[in-house]
């Protein structure tokens, strides 16, 4: 890892009910104690959050959201503005997951709005980029046109603070994971990005996590490579165990 104050965030993706969720935060609460210095974070479904703001007041969970529209209120129906999300105690928003682009065509403008809304409403973004298995041959290429389009006008003071998640595709709830050399590879690679179009400082400061199958037992290996400052997790997330070991993985670091 380098510098960075890790972070570990758990995207529930279409999972949980509110019950379900207050369950979970419930039994994995506890588990938090005595965890320090690393920022972990839950990204239920819009439904789940106000419930979870409400268990997660004053605790150190971190709360965040799966998507956010750019408009700030409107005629959009089925949208969330980040207005709504901040009254529900969210201060994470994904933005640019694989999932959203795919099935709901959020492309790289729409995906440059929304981080900009993003960045405007005082909320934390973590974009996401990817390669599918297609493509994997020329990862650079495709991460290369997601990050110039994506973070366009975006200032490297805000680069800094943000996070990026690398989340090769054919990795993503597949059960095959990049091996940490490879992940590590692609995450040294978006920093020389970050280095050659800002500078090394902002390279070194900006959070990059890993994601795609993401478990207890690799958790380890991937989180110790040198670039990798934390995971986003989807299937292990849903289990307040497996994910307490996540976040135990990163506490040995
Ligand atoms: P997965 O999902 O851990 O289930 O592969 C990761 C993600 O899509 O964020």
């Amino acid at each position: 890892m380098t510098m960075q104050r890790p972070l570990i965030a758990g995207n529930w993706k279409m999972h949980k009910t509110p019950q379900e969720t207050e369950e979970f935060i419930v039994e994995f609460l506890p588990k938090l104690e005595g965890v320090e210095g690393i920022e972990v974070l839950i990204i239920p479904p819009f439904t789940s959050l106000d419930r979870a703001g409400s268990l997660l007041h004053g605790k150190s969970l971190r709360l965040g959201t799966q998507d956010m529209h750019y408009e700030a209120e409107g005629a959009f129906t089925g949208a969330i503005s980040a207005r709504m999300l901040k009254a529900c105690g969210c201060s994470y928003v994904l933005v640019g997951h694989s999932e959203r682009r795919e099935l709901f065509h959020d492309d790289d403008t729409i995906v440059a709005r929304k981080l900009n809304a993003v960045l405007d409403a005082d909320l934390m973004p973590i974009l996401c980029v990817g390669e599918t298995l297609s493509e994997h041959d020329r990862v650079e290429e495709k991460i290369t046109r997601q990050l110039t389009q994506d973070l366009a006008g975006i200032d490297g003071k805000v680069l800094a603070k943000m996070t990026i998640a690398y989340e090769p595709i054919w990795a993503i709830g597949t059960g095959k994971t990049a091996t940490p050399e490879v992940a590590q590879e692609t995450i040294s690679m978006i920093r020389a990005w970050i280095a050659s179009h800002y500078d090394s400082a902002t390279a070194q400061a900006t959070r990059v996590l890993y994601g795609g199958s993401v478990k207890p037992a690799n958790a380890e290996l991937l989180l110790a490579q040198p670039d990798i400052d934390g995971a986003l997790v989807g299937g292990a997330s849903l289990v307040a165990e497996a994910f307490g070991q996540i976040v135990d993985a990163a506490r040995l670091q």
